[in-house]
């Protein structure tokens, strides 16, 4: 089983993040984890954080020469920053629609800062940076993640449109959401389960792009337009061509909780980012008085930027069920595994 933890404030020293259970062997080039973060970082209607922050990672275990070891691997994101964040007054205000009151009122405290630093969908660095790991080994299985932005604000005509909707919330002082596809490519048909709920694979990869700061619903496939059609226009027809197939992919590559070898498809949408310019009203936590919510240095739409971070949390929800399929502890085991299992599908 492979899993992972982050850790760190948005405006703390750093980010962390611990994967464990990777297999030994496996080439990591820290370029490689770089140009996801980098991904992660652009995107039309970013904050001015984006222009402060470059991104990159320190491994500082689990590799030795290049390659994995078998052993936890820690990675370290430096959040520039933080210099300029100390001894900020408290914040007393909070925003609808972000974990500020939710979170002090859970963890009694009298600071907003003391949730939203962890909160903040700066987070989601560490993610990408285990997400390019999960994307290397995937790699040798011939697997591959990939994503792209279907709508912004309800406008999903062309790119131009898209950006003009951002300019123009930009402009109101707003803000917008939107939605992304992935698309994990070559996926053998076997990884998770009908037998329990717990591993159905569709659950597990809905309960990993909901994990994302702003998700707020997940398609597969057809997804919600699926309970508009009939059967007869909604199910894929198989077809043999020496090998199983269908002539449509509307389920999405996931039948029963289990991959079938067609190309998994999933969408997430993203609700519109919680700091607004124009600031919703608020109440003081202190004087319980009416306020404007607390207007941070923020995002207008990060769309693009979570369909990135939906590719990291998806590719490793992947990965895990590879592992899980074709466990062993080294790269050359999972792949022996792995090519004496294809033989076996191939012989059905
Ligand atoms: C990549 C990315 C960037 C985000 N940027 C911001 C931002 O700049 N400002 C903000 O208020 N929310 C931002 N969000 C969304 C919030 O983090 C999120 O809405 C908040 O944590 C509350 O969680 P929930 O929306 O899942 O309930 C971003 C989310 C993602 C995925």
């Amino acid at each position: 089983m492979l899993r992972y933890l982050t850790a760190g404030e948005s405006h703390g020293p750093g980010l962390t993040a611990i994967i464990e259970g990777m297999p030994a062997g496996l080439r990591i080039n820290k370029a490689e984890i770089n140009r996801e973060l980098a991904r992660r970082q652009s995107g039309y209607g970013r904050g001015e954080r984006m222009q402060i922050e470059h991104d990159t990672v320190q491994i500082t275990s689990g590799l030795r020469m290049g390659l994995t070891l078998g052993s936890p691997i820690t990675m370290i994101i430096e959040n520039k920053d933080w210099k300029n964040w100390k001894n900020e007054p408290p914040i007393t205000n909070p925003r609808p629609g972000h974990a500020d009151l939710a979170g002090i009122m859970k963890y009694n405290h009298m600071d907003i800062r003391n949730i939203l630093e962890r909160s903040s969908a700066r987070e989601t660095a560490a993610r990408v940076a285990v997400g390019a790991i999960a994307k290397k080994l995937l790699s040798k299985f011939g697997i591959e993640i990939i994503s792209s932005v279907c709508e912004i604000g309800g406008v999903n005509e062309s790119e131009k449109l898209m950006r003009e909707k951002i300019d123009q919330a930009r402009k109101n002082g707003d803000s917008l959401g939107g939605i992304f596809e992935i698309t994990a490519k070559d996926v053998p048909a076997g990884l998770g389960s009908h037998v329990h709920w717990d591993r159905k694979l569709d659950g597990r990869l809905a309960q990993c792009l909901m994990s994302i700061q702003g998700i707020k619903g997940v398609e597969i496939g057809l997804g919600f337009a699926a309970s508009r059609k009939s059967g007869s226009k909604v199910h894929d027809e198989i077809i043999y061509d020496y090998n199983f197939r269908r002539k449509t992919n509307n389920a999405g590559g996931i039948e029963g909780g289990i991959s079938n070898g067609e190309d998994i498809v999933i969408r997430g949408a993203m609700k519109p980012i919680p700091t607004i310019k124009k600031a919703l009203n608020s109440i003081d936590i202190i004087t319980k008085k009416p306020v404007k919510a607390k207007v941070e240095r923020s995002d207008v739409c990060a769309v693009h930027a979570a369909s990135v971070v939906g590719e990291a949390v998806v590719a490793f929800e992947i990965a895990n069920a590879m592992c899980e399929k074709f466990g062993g502890d080294s790269i050359k085991e999972i792949k022996r595994n792995y090519n004496s299992y294809i033989r076996m599908v191939r012989m059905i």
